[in-house]
């Protein structure tokens, strides 16, 4: 395994510590069967958004309330339905934000950064930018992987089997509890 992407699994596993509470809600797991852009679910999707979003963090050394900056990221799409199928809500685009946010904070306590997360992250279709620096983090990664999840086959093969483990783990939350480590051989 290349060191590049070691690190890469380290910040994968800080990640699922960061938002274990939202990760490991049993509410959460209907993402799963959500559709976002080609293939990706709309699980793979959020989670992918929360990891670019914290290796752009740890790699440019930017300070910020990581915390947040995840949990933000794993609920900016809770809206919880399929938008591809027929009769789901009109100007999806437009106010899937705000159904996200308000699902969100019904089964979740969220700060203010949290939720200006969730409810700017389409600009600038909407027209209120985020200001908070995670916010414009998790604005521009969700873009980023929007584009790779339509343009590409398997944009996530890679992360994959991480992906697959953290289901799992979701799935059999007691089999796992001492499992889910932050890094390699360390339990949380
Ligand atoms: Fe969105
Ligand atoms: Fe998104």
């Amino acid at each position: 395994m290349n060191k590049d992407f070691s690190w890469q699994k380290n910040i994968f596993y800080e990640l699922t510590d960061l938002g274990k509470d939202i990760l490991f809600s049993p509410q959460y797991q209907i993402l799963f069967t959500f559709r976002k852009h080609g293939k990706t679910t709309t699980f793979e999707h959020v989670l992918m958004v929360a990891f670019y979003s914290l290796l752009k963090v740890e790699k440019k050394k930017i300070k910020c309330d990581k915390k947040s900056l995840v949990r933000g990221a794993l609920l900016h799409d809770y809206y919880l339905y399929d938008w591809h199928r027929k009769g789901h809500p009109r100007l999806h685009g437009y106010r899937h934000p705000g159904f996200a946010l308000k699902n969100a904070q019904k089964q979740f306590p969220l700060n203010n950064i949290e939720k200006q997360i969730i409810r700017r992250h389409m600009f600038p279709l909407t027209i209120v930018p985020p200001i908070r620096k995670e916010a414009r983090i998790v604005c521009v990664q969700d873009k980023k992987c929007s584009w790779r999840e339509t343009r590409k086959k398997n944009p996530y093969e890679k992360y994959k089997e991480l992906i697959e483990e953290l289901k799992r783990k979701m799935e059999n939350p007691n089999q796992s509890e001492n499992t889910i480590c932050a890094n390699e051989g360390k339990s949380i």
